[in-house]
C-alpha cells in the first residue's frame, strides 16, 4: 500500500476546511512550538467528540492549541469544557491569544505548569483525556492519573504512540529513549484490564482507549 498516496487522496477530501493544521500555525506569531497535531488526528478528535458529547475534556500538552482549538469548535456547539495544561509560559501566552482570535477562549481553562504536578492536584473527573505531552516519559507516568481522572466510560486519546516504528532522520537527535517510553507506553495500555484500546495508524500514531 502507498500510504503517502491515501495520506493525500484523504487531505483532498477535506481541503476546503476553514481549520486546519497550516493555516494554525501560519496565522500564530510565535514560531518556536512544540510540534502540533495533523489534520488526520484533529478531525479524529473532532468525530470522537461528536460520538461521545464530552462535557470535560483533559488535554496534556497545549503548545499553540492547534489541537485544542480543533476539540474545542466541536464542544462549543453543545457547551462543554476544556481543560489544557501546558509548562512552556511564552507557548501558553501564544496559545491563550490564538483561542481568542478563534473564538473558543469561553471553552477552554489554560493551566501553566508541570503535567503531572497540576494533575495531581485535580480531583474533578474528566469524560476524556487527550495525552500530547512532550516529555513523553509522562504517558506511563501518568497511568494511575488517567484511571483517576476519567469517568467509567471516558476516553483516553494518545498521540505519538507510532514512534518506535518510525525511521527518524538524525536531525531529530537522538529519540531512542522517547521511544521507548511509548513503546512501554503501548505494551502497558494494550495489557490494561481497566482499557479496551487500540492504536490508529493516524498522524503519528494515535491510540484510543475506553477506561472499562
Ligand atoms: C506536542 S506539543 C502539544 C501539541 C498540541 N497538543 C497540539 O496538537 O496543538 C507538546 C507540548 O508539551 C509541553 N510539555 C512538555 N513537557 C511538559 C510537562 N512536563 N508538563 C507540561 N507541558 C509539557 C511542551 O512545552 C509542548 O508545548
Amino acid at each position: 500500500m502507498d500510504f503517502a498516496k491515501i495520506s493525500a487522496y484523504i487531505e483532498s477530501l477535506y481541503e476546503k476546511r476553514k481549520l486546519t493544521q497550516k493555516q494554525y500555525t501560519e496565522d500564530t506569531e510565535l514560531k518556536n512550538f512544540g510540534p502540533v497535531v495533523d489534520d488526520d488526528v484533529a478531525r479524529m478528535l473532532q468525530v470522537l467528540i461528536t460520538l461521545t458529547r464530552p462535557e470535560k475534556i483533559l488535554e496534556i500538552g497545549t503548545s499553540i492549541g492547534f489541537s485544542t482549538v480543533s476539540m474545542a469548535k466541536v464542544i462549543q456547539q453543545y457547551g462543554g469544557k476544556i481543560v489544557t495544561i501546558e509548562m512552556d509560559v511564552e507557548v501558553a501566552e501564544q496559545a491563550a491569544k490564538n483561542f481568542e482570535r478563534e473564538g473558543v477562549k469561553e471553552q477552554i481553562e489554560l493551566r501553566i505548569g508541570e503535567a503531572r504536578a497540576v494533575a495531581s492536584g485535580m480531583a474533578e473527573e474528566f469524560d476524556l483525556i487527550f495525552q500530547d505531552v512532550g516529555d513523553k516519559k509522562l504517558y506511563c507516568a501518568m497511568l494511575e492519573d488517567y484511571l483517576r481522572l476519567l469517568k467509567p466510560g471516558g476516553l483516553l486519546v494518545a498521540e505519538d504512540t507510532l514512534f518506535p516504528v518510525f525511521d527518524f532522520d538524525s536531525e531529530y537527535g537522538d529519540l531512542t529513549q522517547m521511544c521507548e517510553s511509548l513503546d512501554t507506553f503501548n505494551k502497558k495500555i494494550a495489557d490494561c484490564p481497566q482499557f479496551e484500546s487500540t492504536l490508529l495508524p493516524i498522524g503519528d500514531g494515535l491510540t484510543v482507549a475506553v477506561k472499562k
